[in-house]
């Protein structure tokens, strides 16, 4: 399983403990960027990784800004990807079982490295149940 992450420099460093976290279980990671707190635009990071997963050249993404909404939105307009902005655990397990979000965004001003993580473990460890959400997330797709 291949992960790519991007970040901003608002979700530098969780993007760069979230970066380590993967490894340390295991995936092999393509870290897309930014890798300074360096001021950039999160539209560049969002659409470069959303592009990464649309093409299968990795097989889920995770990016971060400020906050996860102006990176989310950015991924989102890359045809395939549907990406789902976390702030809690539930909200992991729910956007994996229900909308199969192929990239999870978290906001690095906004949710603790300690929770993110949790989030971050529960959308991979979750699994997509089909049935009926299937045919809203091909609705998506169509889109
Ligand atoms: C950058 O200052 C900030 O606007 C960005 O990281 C993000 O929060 C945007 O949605």
């Amino acid at each position: 399983m291949k992960i790519a992450v991007a970040s901003d420099h608002g979700g530098f460093a969780l993007k760069e403990t979230v970066r380590e976290h993967l490894k340390g279980r295991g995936f092999e990671v393509v870290d897309l960027g930014t890798y300074s707190e360096e001021s950039v635009d999160y539209p560049v990071y969002g659409r470069l990784c959303g592009q990464t997963v649309a093409s299968g050249e990795a097989d889920l993404g995770i990016v971060v800004c400020g906050t996860g909404i102006g990176i989310s939105i950015a991924a989102n307009k890359v045809h395939g990807i549907r990406c789902g902005l976390c702030t809690s655990v539930e909200m992991a397990r729910l956007t994996k079982q229900h909308n199969n979000a192929n990239i999870l965004a978290l906001g690095g001003r906004t949710t603790e490295p300690k929770l993110a993580l949790e989030i971050v473990d529960t959308w991979l460890d979750t699994s997509f149940e089909g049935g009926r959400h299937q045919r809203r997330v091909d609705m998506l797709d169509e889109m």
